[in-house]
């Protein structure tokens, strides 16, 4: 089994380009298929769920490449809507795809979604809402088959502001007949970064990032390009290394505005910063501050995939710190591994309380969901000693290079 190894207790010092937004570059991805020609993306992330989607695009005829750190689509011979269970399970946004094909062809057949064992991840707010737009739903063992004659325009309430649910209306909307209010929508960044692809497309969007969007359906969609903004949750990570480790590091092209739930908590923690335009300096003390009570909500309440990471740090905060999840019911997978490095953690329901200790030491652990994996990274490099992660095949489907960049910030990793 593939494994990383860090060699822990080091505090940072240097600095990191930070790579574009995976849950802003998946759902573009999928939203290129209602354009019948070319899309080229900028500051796409080679990371391996993207990897995967250009798979599932190449399946449905799309033709696909890069140039550089660009990658282009070309759309127009896309001949298929039927998606197979080997990639689709491999993850979760494929069933972005739902409203992309609707969009596009009136039909998608597609696997249930993949995706990390975080919670049981439910697709019933997708389905009724495209139901509502006029799509018949057919839900089979494997399956989803959805299909349209016309999908109409209409009011929708999100019950949860479900990111996923929000991307796949927007999709099938915006060639829509007639007008589309999705209220309760989701507010997150990449949700705004979706909706500003499609006006790039010519798609007609108001209330893009506030709870209710409205979407005057267009007849056609035109070739566009378009750069993909940072992300905030590998930045973020970054961040709570420097709250872990102590020291210094400078993170270029990280997305502020994107961050400002993550920035008030890691200064409570006792770090500093410095912000320029181009670059985010973070400085922290040899041991941090504990966060007193923090609960992770949808933006712009603190973000679900800062958790992990955010835990990790906490481990040898000074004083004991209480992280409740509220959005995935099944995000505390690493409090076993964080345990066998020698954090006092312990789980109430869905909250963690952390005592902080002075020292963990490094030992062999094992990653078995994305943030999770990045989580015990930070606990690793913060940790006296030298520690395996095994599992870190789930860190490379969110962090284009991070052996590079945790080498960058001068952790001893390979
Ligand atoms: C997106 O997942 C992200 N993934 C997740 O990031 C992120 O944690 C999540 O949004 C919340 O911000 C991508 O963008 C690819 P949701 P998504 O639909 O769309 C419930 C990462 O590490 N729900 O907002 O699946 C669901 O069970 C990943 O990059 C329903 O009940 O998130 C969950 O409890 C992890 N019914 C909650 O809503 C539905 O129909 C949030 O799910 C849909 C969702």
């Amino acid at each position: 089994m593939e494994y990383l190894e860090i060699e822990g207790g080091k505090p940072l010092c240097g600095q990191v380009r930070i790579q574009g937004s995976k849950n802003a570059a998946l759902p573009i991805l999928s939203a290129a298929i209602l354009n019948r020609g070319r899309t080229v993306l900028h500051h796409c992330p080679r990371i391996q769920d993207v990897k995967e989607m250009c798979k599932i695009l190449s399946e449905l005829g799309c033709r696909i490449g890069w140039e550089g750190d660009s990658l282009w689509i070309q759309a127009d011979t896309l001949d298929s809507f039927v998606i197979s269970k080997y990639h689709a399970e491999k993850m979760r946004s494929s069933i972005t795809l739902l409203g992309s094909l609707l969009g596009r062809l009136g039909q998608a057949c597609i696997p249930y979604p993949g995706g990390c064992v975080i919670g049981e991840r439910p697709i019933d707010l997708h389905l009724k809402g495209l139901e509502k737009m006029g799509v018949q739903v057919k839900r089979t063992e494997e399956q989803v088959e959805a299909q349209s004659t016309g999908i109409q325009g209409a009011r929708i309430f999100l019950s949860f502001p479900s990111v996923g649910a929000t991307e796949n209306l927007l999709l099938a909307a915006v060639l829509a007949q007639g007008t589309t209010w999705i209220e309760g929508a989701a507010r997150e960044p990449e949700i705004l970064e979706l909706c500003r692809f499609l006006e790039a497309m010519g798609a007609c969007i108001e209330g893009a990032g506030e709870s209710c969007i409205r979407v005057m359906g267009v007849k056609e969609l035109h070739d566009a390009e378009y750069t993909i903004a940072s992300d905030r949750i590998v930045a973020g990570t970054y961040l709570m290394a420097a709250a872990a480790c102590g020291g210094e590091a400078a993170l270029l092209q990280a997305p502020l505005s994107h961050m400002q739930e993550i920035l008030p908590v890691l200064r409570g923690m006792g770090a500093s910063f410095t912000i320029e335009p181009d670059m985010l300096v973070i400085r922290a003390p040899e041991r941090c501050r504990r966060v007193e009570n923090l609960h992770t909500a949808p933006y712009p309440g603190f973000a679900t995939d800062m958790q992990s990471p955010l835990l990790a740090a906490l481990c040898r905060a000074e004083g004991t710190s209480r992280l409740t999840e509220n959005v995935f019911e099944a995000r505390f997978k690493i409090v076993e591994e964080l345990q066998a490095m020698g954090a006092q953690i312990h789980v109430e329901n869905n909250t963690a309380v952390v005592q902080g200790v002075s020292q963990l030491q490094g030992c062999n652990v094992e990653a078995k969901e994305l943030r999770g994996g990045a989580a015990l990274c930070i606990a690793a490099a913060s940790a006296r000693g030298t520690s395996r992660i095994y599992g870190c095949q789930y860190i490379f489907r969110g962090y284009e290079d991070i052996i590079g960049d945790l080498k960058s910030l001068g952790i001893v990793i390979q």
